[in-house]
């Protein structure tokens, strides 16, 4: 029994790591992007020359997100993504910020307000 003693400051060490990985999850909110394969790959790209609201407001088909990460290449200097990260980002950014009824599409008034 006595020497069960050790047990109190590991254990004590361990319940405050998993304290600390608590507090750095919850710390990393990613901005508000929303959980999905390649989320680390859009917030770590992206995030790096401007904040992820620009890429959020957006509501794009694949092409013009394609089109927009060519500009972000050409016009704004942004690395040259690998093929794999470029399908990774397109596939996220296409599902989670993909053209919906009601939204923008591409810079257009949503649907509903011009329909009579
Ligand atoms: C090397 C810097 C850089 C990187 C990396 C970058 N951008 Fe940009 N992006 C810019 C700049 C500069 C602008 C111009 C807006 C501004 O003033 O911040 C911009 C603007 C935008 C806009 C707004 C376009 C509009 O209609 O005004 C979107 C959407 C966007 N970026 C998406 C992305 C996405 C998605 C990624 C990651 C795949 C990305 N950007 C990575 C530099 C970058």
């Amino acid at each position: 029994m006595k020497n069960r003693e050790w047990f109190i400051p590991v254990g004590f060490v361990m319940i405050l790591s998993v304290f600390c990985v608590e507090l750095h999850s919850a710390d990393m909110d990613w901005q508000g992007l929303p959980e999905g394969v390649g989320r680390e790959e859009v917030f770590y790209t992206c995030q790096a020359c401007h904040s992820l609201s620009l890429v959020k407001q957006q509501a794009l088909n694949r092409q013009t997100w394609d089109r927009l990460l060519d500009w972000m290449v050409t016009e704004k200097n942004m690395p040259v993504p690998s093929l794999k990260t470029r399908t990774i980002l397109l596939d996220y950014l296409t599902s989670h910020y993909g053209p919906k009824l009601g939204g923008s599409i591409n810079g257009m008034p949503p649907i509903s307000t011009i329909r009579p």
